[in-house]
């Protein structure tokens, strides 16, 4: 009996300790924080910055946000349109999408997110390169 409870804390203790990728992003605080980082560097970059001009960019931080909650296991409902839709016409290249991950990756970078964590998000939002690059 003893033995079994041992062996089920040792299963599974590490288990509880382990950090889902939302916690690992610093919950919504931390996602927040890193998408207005992100979101500064485009702004500064002119190769995509023209892309966000007439942008109500408060109103993208919020969706961006809250879809990487959303994906990352958090708790939140994405409650913008899908990627094509909200990409439509925008004439978004494959080195605008590489461009804003570059951004992406040093947000996370300058607020310490594990290279783990990093990977696994970028993992999670390339699939959506299809609908966002039109040429
Ligand atoms: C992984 C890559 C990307 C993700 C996850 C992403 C996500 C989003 C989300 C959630 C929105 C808000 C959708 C809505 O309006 O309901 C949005 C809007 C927008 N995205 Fe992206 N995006 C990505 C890449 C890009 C790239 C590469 C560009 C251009 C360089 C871009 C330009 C824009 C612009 C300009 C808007 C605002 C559209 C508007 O309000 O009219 N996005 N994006």
């Amino acid at each position: 009996m003893r033995i079994g409870v041992l062996l089920a804390v040792l299963l599974f203790a590490p288990l509880s300790i382990a950090q889902n990728l939302y916690q690992q992003l610093g919950e919504k605080e931390g996602i927040e924080t890193v998408v207005e980082e992100m979101l500064y560097r485009v702004g500064g970059d002119d190769r995509i910055a023209h892309h966000f001009t007439d942008v109500d960019i408060m109103r993208v931080h919020k969706l961006i946000s809250e879809q990487i909650c959303d994906v990352s296991g958090g708790p939140c409902d994405y409650s913008g349109d899908d990627m094509k839709t909200s990409h439509r016409n925008m004439g978004v290249t494959n080195a605008d999408f590489n461009a804003l991950v570059e951004h992406l990756i040093a947000a996370m970078e300058k607020h310490d997110i594990p290279v783990a964590a990093q990977n696994q998000l970028l993992g999670l939002l390339a699939p959506m390169h299809g609908d966002i690059v039109e040429n």
